[in-house]
């Protein structure tokens, strides 16, 4: 439906014609071996065809990735994939991440494994109020995978394997079309700036009771990255904004200016319009994603009486923005200061996770 130059022609009309109107550029693809159903008009997919008993074979894996670049969000149903064939599968993509385990001692069987899950090494359901318990919840706020990393991420791809009954669906915003709906003062203000992204930011505005002073050993371990706020999509035609909560301040801009630079950003990107739900309906099911173009958010499920094992491989990026600006920045630029000073008692943006929902869950 989606898929005719025709419609593509229409929609690049209405870029032109109306700017309130304006939809993103849909690349349109011959029809190949996978079958592709669309999740809304121009964002996210379920897709069907692979056989993964078996290594994919080059042109599926081409597929893939166009069909990652038209649609951002990919749901793979039922995949039966292991620990060690989701590995070998995102290898197609890819070099691995090897998974950070910060705060969250390491539970799945090799170090490329995220984990996601409300579980500990011990098997055991995490404590409330305990540390790794606070450190999951920055999954809570609308963010992309990475952007905290020098060397960012292409795609994550999350896989389900144990599910609680209800709840813990996955939220994605499409940020092409969040970049293309803001107003053109926003745009012509933020072309060029960069955002300084800190994974202990994300973890304080979650949690900022238990992560106000990350440690010593912390915040070496994880040091901000730089990354423009501004850039092409991996689709090589829509521009895309790349922000997310770990975004502690924009370079070059008064702190408080800054805060509300990036809140104004995220509540833009977080609206309804620009968002899909995916619903985790089995075990095996896998939802890969492009953090170059969108942005994700946990949602809430009981999780001291259920369990949610979640496993996660994060692809490095190879395209060009991959290892962002920091080498282009003066050292006046990067910031060294311990904690992070910035005033963030603004609180939480819409959808986020407020600290009483964190608390009632
Ligand atoms: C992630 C993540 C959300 C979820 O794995 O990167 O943010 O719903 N997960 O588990
Ligand atoms: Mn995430």
């Amino acid at each position: 439906m989606f898929s005719s130059s025709r419609q593509t022609l229409k929609y690049l009309h209405h870029v032109s014609a109306s700017s309130t109107q304006a939809k993103r550029h849909l690349a349109s693809i011959a029809p190949g071996i996978l079958q592709a159903k669309p999740l809304s008009p121009s964002f996210g997919a379920e897709v069907d065809g692979i056989d993964w008993s078996r290594p994919l074979a080059p042109e599926v894996v081409r597929e893939i990735v166009q069909l990652q670049n038209k649609w951002g969000v990919l749901v793979f149903r039922t995949t039966g994939l292991t620990d060690t064939t989701h590995v070998q599968y995102s290898k197609n993509f890819g070099a691995l991440e090897t998974a950070h385990a910060m705060n969250k001692p390491r539970r799945a069987s090799l170090p490329q494994l995220y984990d996601a899950g409300n579980l500990g090494p011990d098997d055991k359901i995490i404590p409330q109020f305990s540390r790794a318990w606070w450190h999951t919840k920055g999954n809570g706020l609308w963010h992309t995978d990475s952007s905290f990393h020098q060397h960012r991420s292409s795609y994550s791809a999350l896989r389900a394997v144990e599910l609680p009954p209800v709840g813990g669906q996955t939220k994605y915003a499409d940020m092409r079309a969040a970049y293309l709906g803001l107003p053109n003062d926003i745009k012509e203000r933020i072309e060029n700036l960069v955002a300084e992204h800190w994974i202990w930011h994300s973890r304080k505005l979650a949690a900022p009771q238990e992560f106000d002073k990350p440690t010593d050993g912390e915040k070496a371990t994880l040091p901000p990255a730089y990354h423009k706020l501004v850039q092409i999509a991996p689709d090589g035609i829509n521009k895309t904004l790349y922000i997310a909560s770990h975004a502690r301040r924009i370079l070059g801009m008064a702190d408080s200016e800054s805060t509300s630079l990036i809140k104004i950003l995220l509540d833009h990107a977080q609206q309804p319009q620009y968002q899909v739900t995916v619903k985790w309906k089995n075990v095996g099911d896998l939802v890969q994603w492009d953090n170059r173009c969108t942005m994700h958010r946990a949602t809430a499920f009981q999780d001291q009486s259920n369990r949610r094992d979640m496993r996660r491989t994060t692809i490095h990026d190879h395209g060009p923005g991959a290892f962002g600006v920091k080498n282009l920045l003066s050292a006046d630029d990067i910031d060294i200061r311990a904690g992070g000073k910035i005033d963030i008692s603004e609180g939480a943006t819409p959808e986020t996770q407020t600290q009483e929902q964190i608390l009632a869950m």
